[in-house]
């Protein structure tokens, strides 16, 4: 396992960090857990060298701490650095906050959390903890010795990230990052930025909740004609490792042989270690994802809201990710959303105001039959 410094707090982690969201096959939605399986999953990854677990107060039902806790007795807990998370949606004013860690440090089974972060933070919620004094909180908790570190995790555009970032002292930041996504959210620039300002960045989604572990055929010939032969998951790994600014890489694994696959992967994936052949090896695979897009519709909305309130967007995202990542229609979580509020394009009538508004100029009412079909 290789070891990283985590920028100015000098903690060495593990470059692989175990993700505690997905035991159980939960990327496909279903959250029961098999206790004793997670508990072994969690001890071969510590086994193997992880020091690092990333967990949440609402994942897996409420439940992924539990695990966690009890995958942490019998000395392990002496052996990890445990980041988890505040639920935004339950907090109302300190009193909350307070109520909200207590519970979390019982369910861990720990007298302190290393890393504590604002869960999925964005730039208005960020506004009104301020106002009820999250910072203040963050502090007192660090002297009572009830957390390590104050940190956040972002899902929100670039603009917001950099303000966040910039607006307070923090330790740590979680961003989803992976080839596919370096001008998506917080993004490379976003990276770079933490990066600069000495902030460890600790990456989730790098296999795009696994997607990008299996590589359509278009994209498979491209790994299958590179001279040095490696799995579409150890090139999505070691393009990450190949950043000096990350700090730790998570992945959620169900199963012992992904473990197994990722500690190996991450014994030798460190910053440098990608050339410039490998390096243009994985923009030409991130263009031949991109070949696959089935619209090239921005997600500008200019065409919404729709009179008839079909989701033309959300749509045609998911058109373009399902046929990208060759993933089934019926597991779509947005898809399964807009259907299940009947904002499908059966309620299109074709009166033509999403057209008269779309600056790319898509044939909005054609490609949105076309969708619907293919998608079910
Ligand atoms: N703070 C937040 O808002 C937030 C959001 C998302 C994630 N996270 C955290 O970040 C962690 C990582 O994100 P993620 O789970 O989405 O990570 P990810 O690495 O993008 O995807 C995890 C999936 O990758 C697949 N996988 C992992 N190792 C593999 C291997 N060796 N071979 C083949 N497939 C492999 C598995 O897919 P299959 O299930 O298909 O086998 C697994 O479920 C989460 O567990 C969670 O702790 C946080």
């Amino acid at each position: 396992m290789k070891y990283r410094t985590m920028g100015k707090l000098g903690v060495q982690a593990s470059a692989f960090g175990l993700g505690c969201m997905r035991f159980n096959g939960a990327a496909s939605g279903d959250s029961t857990i098999d206790e004793q399986k997670a508990i072994a999953l969690i001890r071969q990854a510590i086994d193997g060298g992880v020091n690092y677990l990333d967990t949440a107060y609402v994942y897996l039902d409420k439940t992924s701490e539990i695990v966690v806790g009890k995958a942490l007795r019998d000395g392990y807990r002496d052996k990890v650095t445990i980041a988890t998370k505040m639920p935004l949606g339950a907090v109302k004013d300190r009193a909350s906050m307070e109520a909200l860690l207590a519970e979390e440090l019982k369910k861990l089974q720990t007298d302190h959390i290393d890393f504590y972060l604002m869960h999925g933070l964005n730039r208005k919620e960020w506004e009104s903890f301020k106002a009820i004094g999250a910072p203040a909180f963050f502090d007192d908790m660090k002297r009572e010795g009830k957390i390590r570190f104050k940190c956040f995790s972002f899902h929100g555009p670039y603009e917001d990230f950099e303000y966040i970032l910039n607006d307070y002292d923090w330790d740590m930041v979680q961003i989803q990052y992976n080839f596919m996504d370096i001008d998506h959210q917080a993004g490379e620039k976003g990276l770079k930025l933490a990066g600069e300002k000495g902030i460890p960045v600790v990456i989730m989604e790098g296999l795009l909740g696994g997607r990008l572990s299996r590589a359509p055929e278009n994209v498979q010939a491209l790994y299958d004609a590179f001279p040095v032969r490696r799995s579409a998951v150890e090139w999505a790994f070691r393009w990450l490792c190949n950043y000096p600014e990350v700090s730790v890489v998570l992945s959620g694994c169900n199963e012992p042989e992904q473990i197994a696959e990722n500690l190996r992967i991450f014994d030798s994936a460190e910053a440098g270690c990608m050339d410039a052949q490998e390096l243009q090896l994985i923009e030409n695979v991130r263009q031949a994802y991109l070949d696959r897009t089935r619209i090239g519709c921005t997600g500008c909305k200019y065409c919404m809201p729709c009179p008839n309130e079909v989701n033309i967007a959300g749509i045609f995202s998911a058109w373009n990710n399902i046929s990208l990542y060759c993933t089934d229609p019926a597991q779509d979580w947005g898809l399964r959303r807009i259907k299940e509020q009947a904002h499908g394009a059966d309620q299109c009538v074709g009166c033509g105001a999403c057209e008269a508004a779309c600056p790319q100029n898509l044939p909005i009412i054609e490609k949105l039959a076309q969708a619907w079909s293919e998608l079910g």
